[in-house]
């Protein structure tokens, strides 16, 4: 089995069969990374250049990283460095990279709809780092796959996503991700942070914290992304930690075993306590470690397609 589209652009238009095709591919990209000398041929000539309009920690390292183990060249470029910052627009930038020789294109993006806009431009594959408050997609593969090895099943699972949904792609993708893959997803936050179409996902939504974690068995938190915001949404942020951060007593509502997750970057002790993070129920190191091991499988399962 293949993935069906050049490129990936996102989890709503992804079939379970693609989801568990990378999951299965992810988890023999992990043993490889379990491994003294972390590196196979597999991309050997290929090149993934990964372009960068806003700030990025864990995506676009572990894209690198994923490159590079699977000894492809990879190139970075930030915009600030690139002649974006001369006034060259998306479009011509990309078709630069092609003509340089990219085979992968990583994107991440302030606007919606930019990396899918760059797939129609260029021929080489794109892969969304994340669009604006659209999607993040590869951040939802490497949560579920996280979920999937630590719970060994998905179908059925409850998962609880707590924060500034409106401004979350990946609260986005995680709801498209799980929800195809058979969980039972919940939104909680306030109201205003909360977009009106949500529940037509197919999820539940909850305004306090208390209910949402009940019998979850994955506590996933976001961070308020005030970067995003426009107005001011709620009162402040020691308001909406005392309402929603989680700590010891609202993670005692959550089943036994559940899973504490955050994609990063974590703001401690504004949606979770420091003693969350660092909780023996918290899997966050172990999302940044698979997220190389998925964007590997991505990588991989993209240029496979190019033979
Ligand atoms: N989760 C995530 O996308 O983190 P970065 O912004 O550091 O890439």
């Amino acid at each position: 089995m293949q993935l069906k589209g050049k490129d990936l652009l996102g989890l709503a238009e992804m079939t379970a069969e693609e989801i568990d095709l990378i999951l299965d591919t992810a988890a023999r990209m992990k043993e490889i990374i379990s491994r003294p000398i972390k590196k196979v041929p597999a991309l050997r000539g290929r090149t993934v250049v990964n372009v960068f309009y806003e700030p990025s920690t864990r995506t676009r390292v572990s894209f690198e990283l994923a490159a590079k183990y699977l000894s492809a060249d990879s190139i970075n470029i930030s915009a600030s460095a690139s002649s974006v910052a001369k006034g060259e627009s998306l479009k011509d930038t990309a078709r630069t990279i092609e003509a340089l020789g990219a085979d992968v294109v990583v994107l991440r993006h302030p606007l919606a709809g930019a990396a899918h806009l760059l797939a129609k431009t260029i021929n080489a594959a794109v892969v969304n780092a994340g669009d604006g408050a659209h999607e993040h997609p590869t951040q939802a593969l490497l949560d579920i796959f996280t979920v999937k090895e630590k719970k060994g099943i998905l179908k059925g699972v409850k998962v609880a996503i707590i924060g500034d949904i409106l401004h979350s792609r990946v609260a986005r993708s995680n709801i498209w991700g799980f929800f195809k893959m058979g969980a039972n997803v919940v939104v909680c936050g306030p109201a205003t942070v909360i977009p009106p179409e949500v529940e037509r996902l197919g999820v539940r939504v909850y305004h306090r914290i208390e209910e949402a974690v009940c019998e979850a068995d994955v506590i996933m938190m976001l961070r308020i992304q005030l970067e995003r915001q426009k107005a001011g949404l709620f009162p402040s942020l020691r308001e909406y930690s005392r309402l929603y951060c989680l700590n010891e007593e609202r993670l005692s509502l959550a089943k036994p075993d559940a899973l504490i997750m955050h994609p990063g970057p974590v703001n401690r002790g504004v949606e979770i306590s420091p003693e969350m993070v660092e909780h023996p129920r918290s899997v966050i190191n172990e999302q940044v470690t698979n997220g190389v091991a998925v964007r590997m499988a991505i990588l991989y399962l993209l240029t496979e397609r190019g033979g």
